[in-house]
């Protein structure tokens, strides 16, 4: 670990200061003692959705945005996409290390232990309207979830951590899977511990039309499943870690994480792409006017921009020729064409490129999900899915790290100083 010192002069009183400078970065704690008069709180830096601001330090997952490299524990993600599996790659997060042939396993039964989630849960998500949106029905039944496991508030009982992950792990997948049988007026279908851990969800929802758990498509979803794994500090993972920081039961956390992720601007971008090429691009014909229409701030291109790649997200990259052998089972997607003349059309223009605005992993991924047989609703529920093992990483490091406590941002008061009450007749 290297260690420097910043020094910073304040114009203002003409005092200098020396920092800690660790591994590049200053605590920003450490600026609370530049002040211009004693009785002054200090310095704060002040940083709106925080660009620049490291809440962590963390060891699960490394991005370099601008080289457009992602890895899980120090392994690219393209590897673990072409080789492991979701089981694997979640217990990689969670634990830091691939497991060998005995833990492996062990994982893969502890997780299928759990496969049974409670009947009034079922009666919970079965009295939602059919047409509710499946992320408020999945937050509302994850956080139920938890009320039927007191114990879980015991956060520092490792082991009861243990379960408590493998349950979710489990049973994220069920409760979204009964929620869409439900919708569909189906009866449920419970899972099959004979099946690994995408073909028990694929069957949970498609039970009986064989074409939509072709092997080609379990193996597709589970791709999809890890790239959507852990993407480090974005908005639900803080959440996920903010929320913990109160010390809940990791159902309430998981739950949060969850609404945090169904916006469109974060997991929910997937549904948004479908959104926008169905019903406001509908043709190739009509993309220069859109884009116009984005040029001028009319308009979003959904499934594009991200706050930490300022290149090709490399998990688009992948989905998108994952997506070739998807369509060579179902046959191809017709939104497809538009989809690629519009990413071909936006990496020409001088708006994107001044800007480095690529396609992020919601562009390509709901065009998968969509052959697949997926209503576009459930798109954000299997980002959900398959970004639990990342929650779940980030909430176990974080009860792990001494330097956390919980999480309290400062604010910069713009308001009135102390004034009156007025009576409701004087005013
Ligand atoms: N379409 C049009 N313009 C965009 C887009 C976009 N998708 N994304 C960013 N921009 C523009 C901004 O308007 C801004 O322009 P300006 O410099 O003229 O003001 C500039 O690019 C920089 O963008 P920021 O808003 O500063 O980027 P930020 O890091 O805050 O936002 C975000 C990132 C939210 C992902 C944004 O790019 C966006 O809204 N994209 C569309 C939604 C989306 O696809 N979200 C999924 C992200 S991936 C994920 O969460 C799984």
């Amino acid at each position: 670990m290297s260690k420097d010192i910043l020094s910073i002069t304040d114009s203002r009183t003409g005092k200098s200061y020396e920092l800690d400078v660790t591994d590049g970065n200053i605590r920003a704690k450490d600026l609370r003692q530049i002040k211009v008069n004693d009785d002054e709180f200090g310095m704060m830096s002040y940083d709106p959705s925080f660009e620049n601001t490291a809440s962590c330090k963390s060891s699960v997952t490394f991005i370099d945005g601008d080289k457009g490299i992602l890895r899980y524990r120090g392994y690219p993600i393209e590897q673990l996409a072409e080789k492991s599996t979701q089981l694997e790659v979640s217990k990689l997060l969670i634990d830091g290390e691939l497991p060998n042939k005995v833990d492996l396993d062990k994982w893969i039964s502890d997780v299928k232990e759990f496969n049974s989630v409670p009947k009034e849960i079922e009666n919970i998500i079965t009295s939602f309207p059919k047409n509710s949106h499946p992320m408020g029905v999945l937050i509302s039944a994850i956080a139920a979830l938890g009320t039927f496991y007191p114990n879980s508030k015991e956060i520092s009982d490792e082991e009861e951590n243990y379960k408590n992950i493998c349950r979710l792990m489990a049973q994220v997948p069920i409760l979204a899977a009964y929620f869409y049988r439900h919708s569909q007026g189906l009866p449920i279908v419970p899972p099959d511990n004979s099946m690994s851990y995408s073909e028990n969800f694929l069957n949970m929802l498609f039970q009986g039309d064989e074409k939509k758990l072709n092997p080609v498509l379990v193996d597709a979803m589970d791709t999809l499943l890890i790239l959507h794994a852990d993407h480090e500090q974005n908005c639900s993972a803080s959440v996920m870690r903010n929320t913990g920081s109160s010390e809940p039961d990791p159902y309430s956390a998981v739950a949060s994480a969850t609404a945090a992720l169904y916006g469109p601007l974060h997991g929910g971008a997937n549904e948004a792409v479908l959104e926008m090429l169905t019903n406001e691009i509908k043709t190739v014909d009509n993309i220069p006017e859109f884009l116009e229409k984005v040029q001028k701030k009319e308009a979003l291109l959904m499934g594009f921009g991200h706050r930490v790649y300022k290149s090709y997200d490399p998990r688009a990259k992948y989905i998108k020729k994952a997506a070739d052998s998807v369509f060579e089972i179902t046959g191809t997607n017709p939104l497809l064409d538009i989809a690629l003349e519009l990413e071909s059309i936006a990496l020409s223009e001088d708006y994107f490129i001044q800007r480095n605005l690529y396609p992020n992993v919601d562009f390509y991924s709901g065009l998968i999900y969509q052959s697949m047989g997926i209503p576009t609703p459930m798109f954000t529920v299997l980002f959900t899915i398959g970004r639990t093992p990342g929650w779940l990483a980030q909430w176990k490091e974080f009860l792990n790290d001494k330097d956390q406590k919980i999480a309290r941002p400062r604010q910069i008061y713009t308001g009135y100083d102390s004034r009156d009450y007025v009576e409701l007749s004087s005013r």
